[in-house]
C-alpha cells in the first residue's frame, strides 16, 4: 500500500527542536507533519537535559505551553562552583537580572506533545525508514513507512530536527557541509536518585578525582553526574561504587550528599560538533542535527529551541510576505548563537574536568581560572551571562 500526502513543512524528529517548531508554525497558521522514529512512551521517558535558559522559558510561555513548567519548574537564581574544599556562589540574578529554571527535558517534551495533539495536526510516531528526496527542488519529499504503508510526503520545505544520529544531515550531498568537531577524552556517568536534593542549588565541582555535578529534577529527585572515561562500561559501576565516588568528590566538612535508590543510570560521551551551513536547498537543520555541545554549559536543549525560533520566524516571513531574506540568512543567524554556546561549553568543560594524564600544571591553571571566576565580578558576570543565555547581536 502506498499513498502521497502534502504539507507545508515536513518536520523530521519529535525532540524539543521538532516539537517547538511545529507549535510555532501552528501559531502562525502554517501546516506541518511531524515524523518521529520512536514511540510516544520512549520519547516522553528519555531523560536528558534539565536546565532551561530564561529565554527558553519565556518562549514556551509565549507559546502557551508553560502551564506545568510554571507550576513545577524550579527557578534558580544562582549556582555553586566548588573547588579547593569550598563553594563559591555565582549569583546569576544579581549579575545578569536573569535566572534559569530546572525542569526535565522529558517534561518539556511531554507538554509539547500534548499541545501538538490538541491542535489536531499530525504527529506520526514510529515512522520507519525516513528518507529525504529532491531537496534542491521546490517540492522536497520525505518518504517513510508507517503501519505497513509507504508514504510520500510532498513539502515546501523540510526541517531536519532528528538529533545527532538522525538521517537528515546525511542526506546532504558530499562536499556541501563543513564539519567542525572535537571529541573529549571523558564522558559523564549520570544517575537519577529518589532522594531530596542535598543542596538548593546546582553544584559544579572540580576535584582531583574528576568533575562532579549535583543537580535535581524535583524536590524528591536528585540528578548527579560523575566525570568518567568516554567509553566507560556502566556495568563497572554498581550503585555502591557510584555513591562512594560522588561522596569522595562532592562532600565537604559538615556537608554530605544524601543517598537514595538509583532509578536511572547511563553514560554519555562528550563532543563538540558543528556543521556549516545549517541548510541546503529546501532542507533546514536545527538542534542536535546540526550541532552538539558537551553538557557542562547546559546549552544543548536551549540551542535547539533557539534555532527553531529563528527558523519559525523566517518561515513565517516567507509564507506571509514572500520575504526570502530571513530564510536565506537562517544558517548565518543561528550559527552566531551556536558558536557562542560552543565556546562557552568548551570553556566550562575545560575548566572543570581533569584530562586523563593531565599534570599539576593543568590543575594549577584550572584552579587559578576558577579562583578568578569566583573572585572577580567581571569574570563571574561573563560566566553568568553565558549561562543564562547570551543573545548575540541580530545583525
Ligand atoms: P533530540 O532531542 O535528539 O530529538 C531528535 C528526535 O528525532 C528524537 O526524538 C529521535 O528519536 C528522532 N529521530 C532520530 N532519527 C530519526 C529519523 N531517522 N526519523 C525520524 N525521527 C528520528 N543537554 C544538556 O544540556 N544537558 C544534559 O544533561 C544532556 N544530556 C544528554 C544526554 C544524552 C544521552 C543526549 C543524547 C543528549 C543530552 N543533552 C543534554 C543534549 C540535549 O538533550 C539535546 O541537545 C537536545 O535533546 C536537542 O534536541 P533536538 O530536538 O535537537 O534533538
Ligand atoms: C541536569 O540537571 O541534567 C544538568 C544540569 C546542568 C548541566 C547539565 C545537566 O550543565
Amino acid at each position: 500500500m502506498s499513498r502521497t500526502e502534502r504539507t507545508q513543512v515536513g518536520i523530521v524528529g519529535a525532540g524539543p527542536a521538532g516539537l517547538v517548531l511545529a507549535h510555532l508554525l501552528h501559531l502562525q497558521g502554517i501546516d506541518s507533519v511531524v515524523l518521529e522514529a520512536r514511540g510516544r512512551e520512549y520519547v516522553e521517558g528519555r531523560i536528558r537535559a534539565g536546565v532551561l535558559e530564561h529565554g527558553t522559558v519565556e518562549l514556551l510561555d509565549e507559546m502557551g505551553v508553560a502551564g506545568r513548567l510554571r507550576e513545577q519548574g524550579l527557578p534558580h537564581h544562582g549556582f555553586e562552583l566548588q573547588f579547593g574544599g569550598a563553594r563559591h556562589r555565582i549569583d546569576l540574578s544579581g549579575l545578569t537580572g536573569r535566572h534559569i529554571t530546572v525542569y526535565g527535558q522529558q517534561e518539556v517534551v511531554r507538554d509539547l506533545i500534548a499541545a501538538r495533539l490538541a491542535t489536531g495536526r499530525p504527529l506520526v510516531f514510529e515512522a520507519e525508514d525516513v528518507s529525504l528526496h529532491e531537496l534542491e527542488s521546490e517540492s522536497p519529499r520525505v518518504r517513510y513507512r508507517h503501519r505497513g504503508a509507504e508514504v510520500e510526503l510532498v513539502c515546501d520545505v523540510v526541517a531536519g530536527c532528528d538529533g545527532h544520529h538522525g538521517t537528515c544531515r546525511d542526506s546532504i550531498p558530499d562536499g556541501v557541509l563543513s564539519v567542525f568537531a572535537r571529541d573529549y577524552p571523558f564522558g559523564w556517568l549520570g544517575i537519577l536518585a529518589e532522594v531530596a536534593p542535598s543542596s538548593e542549588e546546582l553544584i559544579y565541582c572540580w576535584s582531583e578525582r574528576g568533575f562532579a555535578l549535583h543537580s535535581m529534577r524535583t524536590p524528591r529527585l536528585t540528578r548527579l553526574y560523575l566525570q568518567c572515561a568516554h567509553d566507560e562500561e556502566i556495568e563497572a559501576w554498581p550503585d555502591d561504587r557510584i555513591w562512594e565516588e560522588l561522596h569522595a568528590r562532592l562532600d565537604l566538612d559538615g556537608w554530605t550528599l544524601g543517598e537514595g535508590p538509583i532509578v536511572e543510570k547511563g553514560v554519555t560521551g562528550m563532543r563538540s560538533f558543528v556543521v556549516e551551513p545549517m541548510q541546503h536547498g529546501r532542507l533546514f537543520l536545527a538542534g542536535d542535527a546540526a550541532h552538539i555541545v558537551p553538557p557542562t554549559g547546559a546549552k544543548g536543549l536551549n540551542l535547539a529551541v533557539a534555532d527553531v525560533r529563528v527558523l519559525a520566524a523566517a518561515l513565517g516571513a516567507w509564507y506571509r510576505e514572500g520575504d526570502t531574506a530571513p530564510l536565506a540568512a537562517y544558517s548565518e543567524t543561528a550559527l552566531r548563537r551556536v558558536w557562542r554556546a560552543e565556546h562557552f561549553s568548551w570553556w566550562m568543560t575545560t575548566m572543570l574536568h581533569r584530562p586523563p594524564g593531565g599534570d599539576v600544571f593543568d590543575a594549577k591553571l584550572q584552579l587559578s581560572q576558577l579562583a578568578y571566576v569566583a573572585s572577580s565580578r567581571a569574570a563571574a558576570t561573563s560566566l553568568a551571562e553565558n549561562y543564562v543565555g547570551f543573545e548575540p547581536d541580530p545583525a
